[in-house]
């Protein structure tokens, strides 16, 4: 999968980088933080430019960086103090344990520690040092009272440091910076606050205690959805049959396992939803009479009667007649056809469909999508699944925002 970022586009990320070998990283993590959308401003302190030049974080941000409190020019326009304010967050990245005492101590003895001083906005701080000076009780003290004052600590993380010892005290990767920017910041995005349901993977039908029918779904691209719409800011309800894939941020997973139990947690998850997206495939059979022990082989030939399973989507648009819906369509032929047909039957708002069969759809990382509405449809071309995702979730939350 590709690294998809969350969506902090208008968020003003106020980044401070401090001396120490991880502000190489800050330069990597202010790259993330622009493609993500957001707007950044660094502020150096004096160590941190022995390690990174001002023109590289000049260069990734398109802003000239800030490293003095006696700078007249940039004093004249937008004074430390404004700086403070304009930020949504003050992030610290890397904190070292230098700039952390000073922190704690209050001191306004540079432009970034005046600054934070002079902010009352949210701060986080990620540390970076040797892991001597993480574990020595001056530091460990200073954390305690800037945690004890509401400043986020993200991390730090163990590992190999550059100093050669092993151990805690390496800065996170600058791409979990990012979400964790994502996350401090909160819902954010065109479905800000919205309750979406996105039900995911396969079911399994038992036969007997040890058999069950299944299928090749492998809920990926039900979770990369999932993943895009909460980073489009929606509070996300992922039912998901088994699969082998971690709970995207921003989502809270129900699990199940028959279609019957995905249908019955679907029905309760729409009550409170705005938006249902159905990516799951879902047995349309189930094994009439489950046996209640392993059953033996005999003749040479053996039948299993099936009954059919109720359709999630027609259940819960019975259900809730004013819910944005989304269906998928899995189909090996006629593929416009017979998702417009479900589009209709099943009174979906859209419906993506994607041709399966050998290597295709099910249980790989590439999708193609072709997404239909009454009126329209649009083509999504062949890419990662968490990138069509993404495209996906952008598609949905327009035509969700302005109505069928
Ligand atoms: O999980 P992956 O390996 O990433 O593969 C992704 C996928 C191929 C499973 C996915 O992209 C996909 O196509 N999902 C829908 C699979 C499917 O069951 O399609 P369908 O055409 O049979 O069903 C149409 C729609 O009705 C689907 O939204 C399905 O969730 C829904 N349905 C089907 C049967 C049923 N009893 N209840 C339903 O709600």
């Amino acid at each position: 999968m590709t690294d998809s970022p969350p969506d902090l586009r208008g968020r003003r990320i106020l980044l401070g980088v401090c001396g120490g070998i991880a502000a190489y990283k800050a330069a990597d993590l202010s790259r993330r933080l622009i493609e993500a959308g957001a707007d950044v401003q660094v502020v150096m302190t004096d160590n941190a430019a022995r390690f990174v030049g001002a023109a590289t974080f000049q260069a990734l941000t398109g802003k000239p960086v800030r490293d003095s409190l006696w700078d007249a020019q940039a004093e004249s326009h937008m004074g430390h103090i404004e700086l403070a304010r304009w930020a949504d967050l003050i992030l610290v990245a890397p904190a070292s344990a230098n700039t952390l005492a000073r922190l704690a101590h209050g001191l306004a003895d540079d432009l970034l520690a005046t600054l934070v001083l002079a902010s009352d906005r949210p701060l986080a701080v990620a540390p970076a040092m040797n892991r001597l000076m993480w574990n020595a009780p001056a530091t460990q003290d200073n954390l305690a009272t800037l945690r004890a004052r509401g400043v986020r600590v993200l991390g730090p993380g163990a590992g190999f440091q550059a100093c050669g010892e092993t151990g805690e005290g390496r800065m996170r990767e600058p791409s979990d910076l990012r979400d964790d920017v994502a996350g401090l910041l909160g819902p954010h995005g065109p479905l800000a606050g919205r309750h979406a349901v996105v039900t995911a993977g396969p079911t399994r039908e038992p036969i007997d205690p040890v058999r069950f029918i299944t299928n090749r779904s492998s809920g990926k691209q039900g979770y990369a959805l999932a993943r895009a719409l909460a980073q489009l800011g929606a509070r996300v309800s992922l039912i998901s049959g088994p699969t082998q894939l971690a709970v995207p941020p921003g989502c809270v997973r129900i699990e199940v396992e028959t279609a019957a139990q995905m249908c019955a947690a679907a029905l309760d998850a729409a009550a409170s939803a705005e938006l249902f997206v159905g990516t799951a495939a879902v047995a349309d059979y189930r094994v009439q009479d489950v046996a209640t022990d392993k059953i033996k082989k005999t003749g040479t030939t053996m039948q299993l009667a099936l009954v059919r399973n109720d359709d999630i989507l027609v259940r819960v648009r019975a259900a809730r007649p004013d819910l944005f819906m989304v269906g998928f369509a899995a189909e090996t032929e006629n593929l416009e056809a017979h998702a417009r047909d479900k589009l209709a039957r099943k009174q979906l708002n859209l419906i993506a469909a994607n041709r399966v069969g050998p290597g295709r759809a099910f249980d790989v990382d590439d999708n193609q999508l072709s997404v239909y509405w009454a009126g329209g449809q649009r083509e999504l071309a062949s890419a990662p699944k968490d990138v069509l995702a993404r495209e996906l979730a952008l598609l949905i939350a327009e035509h969700f925002v302005t109505g069928p």
